[in-house]
């Protein structure tokens, strides 16, 4: 996809961050925009915001927790807008806790949101577009910690590694009917990540907290730097978009390590 003037992009997560980043690089290249959020208010301030730059838009509560909700919002782009050509499926949670703390609400708490949500809006989305048979634009979002294990973060790590996964095969399965995919995949972007504990009720939050990104995040890169990033990876169809150069050591060493394993298939234990 090429010119977004007058494409419906629906955006999960959208109140916020970096959601909200891609939004305006979105307003100002012509999209119309659905904000596609938990928080009410947040996505409603960000449907204005956008409108005072010119672009139609739409907020609109979502819960990727719950199907049915999902299917609401869905429903109401086909109604309202005629369907959407690009999903930005990007709503996400942090929190921090290695293997040893992590409790089984933990592990819900992440895996809801960052994996079976983006598999309910996944599938909501592309069932409606591949109906529609006019094509389209799917960005998942996962992370750098797709490839990149960070022990302080166990479920969000399993969650970014998944949603690699589950944005590849989406990838291969679709591209045949004219639905690009492409996995975005963000370095530390300074956006309200460290505070996704407000999501969760007093009595969960037993094993991690997602204050713990702060340090990462706080200095980062800001959000509206990443979406013209992401808008020149959907012109190239890239099937990863990175923000962040500065990672491809860590990446290339990452690789390295799973080749070198390979050349020792059958060493000796200990060698
Ligand atoms: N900030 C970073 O450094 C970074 C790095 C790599 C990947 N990411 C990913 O980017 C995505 C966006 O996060 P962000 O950093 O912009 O954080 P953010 O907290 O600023 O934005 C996330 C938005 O998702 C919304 N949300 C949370 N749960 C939801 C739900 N159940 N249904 C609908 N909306 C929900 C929140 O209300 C919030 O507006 C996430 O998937 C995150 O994992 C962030």
């Amino acid at each position: 996809m090429q010119d977004f003037r007058d494409k419906v992009a629906v955006i999960t997560g959208g109140g916020s961050g970096i959601g909200l980043g891609i939004a305006r690089a979105l307003a100002q290249a012509g999209a119309k925009l659905v904000i596609a959020d938990l928080d009410e208010g947040a996505a409603k301030r960000a449907a204005e915001a956008l409108r005072g730059l010119g672009a139609e838009s739409l907020a609109v509560a979502t819960d990727v927790r719950r199907s049915e909700s999902v299917e609401a919002l869905a429903d109401r782009v086909d109604r309202e807008l005629g369907g959407a050509d690009l999903l930005f499926n990007n709503a996400g949670v942090y929190l921090g806790g290695p293997m040893r703390r992590a409790t089984e609400d933990d592990w819900r708490f992440v895996m809801d949101v960052n994996l079976d949500g983006v598999f309910r809006v996944g599938r909501t989305f592309t069932k409606r577009m591949l109906d529609r048979g006019r094509g389209g634009y799917v960005v998942n979002t996962a992370s750098v910690g797709g490839f990149l294990s960070y022990g302080p973060g166990v479920a969000y790590s399993a969650s970014k590694y998944a949603v690699v996964a589950y944005s590849e095969a989406m990838r291969m399965d679709l591209e045949p009917d004219g639905i690009g995919v492409s996995t975005l995949c963000p370095g530390p972007i300074d956006t309200n990540l460290p505070a996704s504990d407000r999501i969760r009720g007093a009595a969960e939050r037993a094993g991690g907290f997602s204050e713990a990104l702060a340090p990462l995040t706080r200095g980062g890169m800001k959000p509206d730097q990443v979406g013209p990033i992401v808008l020149a990876g959907i012109r190239n169809r890239l099937p990863y978009i990175f923000t962040h150069d500065d990672l491809r050591e860590a990446f290339a060493a990452r690789f390295q390590t799973v080749m070198d394993c390979f050349d020792r298939i059958g060493a000796p234990p200990g060698s």
